[in-house]
């Protein structure tokens, strides 16, 4: 019977519960063992009473709920080689010899790097008389490890979407449509920073389904039009915000990534947006940060289905998989279910960074989506 052991890591993302009850309750359905590992990395590295066996009760009522209920953290510990010697000792202990992590790029790389280390690890336990070998042996050679996209962000290469990215998309239109409401009746301007990290995807899409005036991006840095504006980007969005005024709009939405970089590679600040429009355009200017709102609260019915069936997949997964066969990453592609090697799509991910760093913008805009054309 495979022992699966399942840990949320890194920032947490509506959907992850549901991710959660659907990996525990798959698990038992195929006669497997499902084992919750508490506080991300964390319980991993400490284990004792945050390594513990689920029953089907205990995830009942998770569908709908935000955030992670069996915690999450951004482990500094695990990032060392010895916190990892611990984590093995501690699967080891519980008998575990699958993990399902559900988080970002970060912590399914961390999955990976366990997994690539863990005979060196299991060997070294043994050696220094911690394990028995024969407490291990079934564990000797491999570890099983099957990653789901836990991410608000929706930066992840090789699939089109991630656990909770639509969830939190919901929370910016929410927050975006009150702000209009009040923006039309003062004729105001607002300037809205969202999440993201690096990715502008959050951004983009709130921008389209708000009728944002201006989004600024981390892959895509203004001016669009080069050939006019040269590097000036403030004089290219006042232009747009005046064209549209004219045309009788109220408001002005205007939203900022917070990885929002210039073609300089400088960051792109709300409070310097906010200057430029009152300076410039004499508009009565407010910023909103969203913060952390974006990334709580209940899970929309979107998130709920695709952690589920994806939970279910990476159930499946674990049972699939066979001595030598890389970690696997459970993905989504033009709405169907997809395996990919998780170490690709955390390549792939890291090379949009790169490409930016680069000032390759269209390389960029490529890698995130391959049907783009500048
Ligand atoms: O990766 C998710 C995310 O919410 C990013 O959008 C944001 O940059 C970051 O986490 C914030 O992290 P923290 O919650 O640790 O401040």
């Amino acid at each position: 019977r495979k022992r699966i052991g399942i840990l949320t890591s890194g920032g947490d993302s509506s959907g992850m519960n549901a991710a959660v009850r659907s990996i525990t309750r798959v698990s038992l359905q195929k006669g497997c063992i499902p084992y919750a590992i508490y506080e991300g990395y964390q319980g991993l590295v400490d284990g004792g009473q945050y390594i513990k066996e689920l029953g089907w009760e205990d995830v009942r009522g998770l569908l709908s709920v935000g955030g992670t209920s069996i915690g999450t953290a951004r482990c500094s510990d695990f990032r060392q080689r010895e916190g990892r010697l611990k984590g093995v000792y501690n699967l080891i202990v519980n008998g575990i010899d699958a993990l399902v992590v559900i988080g970002g790029d970060g912590s399914l790389t961390g999955a990976d790097m366990l997994r690539g280390e863990w005979k060196g690890l299991v060997d070294e336990l043994v050696a220094t008389g911690r394990v028995k070998a024969e407490e291990c042996e079934h564990l000797r050679e491999e570890l099983t490890i099957v990653g789901l996209v836990g991410s608000i962000d929706n930066d992840m290469a090789l699939t089109d979407i991630t656990i909770g990215a639509v969830t939190s998309l919901h929370r910016i239109c929410e927050a975006a449509d009150n702000l209009t409401s009040t923006a039309l009746s003062h004729q105001r301007a607002f300037v809205i920073e969202v999440m993201g990290r690096h990715c502008g995807w959050l951004g983009l899409m709130a921008g389209i389904a708000v009728g944002a005036d201006w989004v600024f991006l981390p892959e895509r840095p203004p001016p669009l039009d080069e050939g006019k504006y040269g590097d000036d980007w403030q004089t290219e969005m006042c232009d747009i915000v005046k064209k549209y005024r004219k045309h009788g709009n109220r408001k002005t939405l205007v939203i900022v990534c917070e990885g929002a970089i210039d073609r300089q590679l400088n960051p792109i600040k709300a409070d310097n947006v906010q200057r430029i429009l009152t300076d410039r355009l004499g508009l009565d200017t407010r910023v909103t940060c969203l913060g952390h709102i974006q990334r709580g609260g209940a899970a929309c019915a979107y998130d709920r289905f695709l952690a589920t069936v994806q939970g279910a997949e990476a159930v499946e997964a674990v049972l699939r998989s066979k001595p030598g066969t890389p970690a696997i990453m459970i993905g989504n592609s033009h709405n169907q279910m997809t395996s990919v090697p998780l170490m690709e799509a955390v390549k792939l991910t890291h090379a949009v960074a790169e490409a930016i760093k680069k000032k390759d913008f269209a390389r960029a805009m490529e890698l995130r989506d391959p049907e783009f054309t500048a």
